[in-house]
């Protein structure tokens, strides 16, 4: 264990890990299960086209979620886009900007203008107070995110949405397995939509589901996933090609079986990095609310610099370092992203929180990749970066500013 910051990899020591730590290595259920289910597929000679193991895992995740109607999909972009289309969503859509780029990518792509809106500070998520503000003759829908997993003000959006006529999603790529007041996510909204790419702690290798109640809106979404057809050669609707391979659904069949597991896992780590981080000034970790489900997901801490003397960028230079692959999410946030830059020049006004947490935030490894000794590791590095960290930082800069003289000798 490094006691001293000459220590540090990033001052010429040995990093801590030789392998590199990820903050979403997969999750892999049972193998013998999947390769059994890949047997029969291929015996079975039925690859794609809505076989039985995709009817089998939707059935399967919609009982699990108590959701009338659950869509399997090849990834959650796509079914943010199709949701967008089938919804009619058109003009302006509300978005928070502290989210991955594909929720704003999903309404630009189908020419729809995303309008990036603040978050609370305190939950990560979006400000219904700052939402109302933002609605305009051309908004049509709002789309929530429930970021880290944990659940939006989903009641106070819902009102919001019903008032002036807007349409609800929720792009819960987050927060399979979460609930919110008892209820599991995917019966929130119009309709919700959960990522199973490989980075997620259930994974379908890529993937997603669309989850809904309404019926109606269910049948369009399954025509428009297979490109408009409503029956041998009769095409209805602009369609794309959203489904799932049969080969996904068996990894998801497969992940389902582990779920709880996996869960556990996440749990465990959550408790130990609580443990270990506990009384770092300047660190704040982002909590889950332990009476509702949560996936446990992520490991999310807040840097305040002002406390901790290194900033957030330099702490994750220093775990990256060591092989630990800590992430700056959702930096710089989506309004700072092209094209959204140079469309909204002027959004980070209006987004002073999102501003704030995108130079603050740090996710921490989790899964199945990370257990006790490797969570002592990063909680020990984290608190020696701290502990010296105005002396980490002095001896960057210095560093910096003498590479900085040596290339303009050169
Ligand atoms: C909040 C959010 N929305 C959407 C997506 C897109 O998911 P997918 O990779 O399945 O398209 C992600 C993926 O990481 C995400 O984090």
């Amino acid at each position: 264990m490094k006691s001293n910051s000459a220590e540090l990899a990033i001052l010429g020591g040995l990093p801590a890990f030789k392998e590199k730590l990820h903050v979403g290595r997969p999750n892999i259920g049972q193998k013998e299960r999947l390769l059994s289910r890949i047997e029969e597929m291929l015996d079975r000679v039925w690859l794609s086209n809505n076989g039985p193991l995709v009817q089998e895992f939707e059935q399967e995740m919609a009982q699990m979620l108590g959701v009338k109607h659950v869509v399997a999909m090849c990834n959650a972009t796509i079914a943010l886009e199709i949701v967008t289309r089938a919804l009619g969503m058109d003009g302006e859509v509300i978005v928070p900007s502290f989210t991955f780029v594909a929720t704003a990518h999903s309404l630009q792509w189908q020419g729809v203008t995303p309008v990036f809106c603040d978050v609370n500070p305190d939950t990560h998520l979006l400000d219904p107070a700052c939402l109302e503000k933002m609605i305009t003759p051309r908004t049509t829908g709002i789309i929530g995110v429930h970021l880290w997993g944990r659940p939006c003000e989903v009641e106070a959006l819902q009102e919001i949405a019903s008032r002036h006529n807007l349409k609800l999603v929720f792009d819960a790529a987050h927060a399979f397995g979460c609930s919110h007041q008892g209820q599991m996510i995917g019966n929130f909204g119009n309709a919700e939509v959960f990522s199973f790419h490989a980075t997620k702690f259930f994974n379908t290798f890529e993937g997603g589901a669309i989850a809904t109640n309404d019926d109606e809106l269910a049948k369009k979404i399954r025509l428009m996933k297979n490109f408009g057809f409503a029956g041998y050669d009769n095409v209805i609707y602009v369609g794309t090609n959203g489904k799932m391979t049969e080969v996904c659904a068996a990894m998801g069949l497969t992940g389902l079986e582990s779920l709880d597991k996996f869960i556990a896992i996440n749990r465990e780590n959550y408790r130990l990095y609580a443990e270990g981080l506990a009384g770092v000034p300047g660190l704040k970790a982002v909590r889950y609310n332990e009476n509702e489900k949560s996936n446990y997901q992520y490991i999310v801490y807040e840097v305040d610099d002002s406390v901790t003397g290194i900033s957030r960028d330099l702490l994750v230079e220093v775990l990256q370092a060591e092989n630990i692959m800590a992430r700056r999410y959702f930096y710089p946030g989506c309004h700072q992203m092209e094209p959204y830059r140079s469309y909204f020049p002027h959004a980070h006004l209006l987004l002073p929180e999102t501003e704030r947490l995108a130079t603050r935030v740090l996710s921490l490894p989790n899964g199945t990749a990370v257990g006790k000794a490797e969570i002592d590791t990063i909680c020990a590095l984290i608190r020696l970066a701290v502990a010296k960290g105005a002396e980490i930082t002095g001896t960057l800069g210095k560093v910096v500013s003498l590479c900085a003289i040596r290339t303009r000798e050169a």
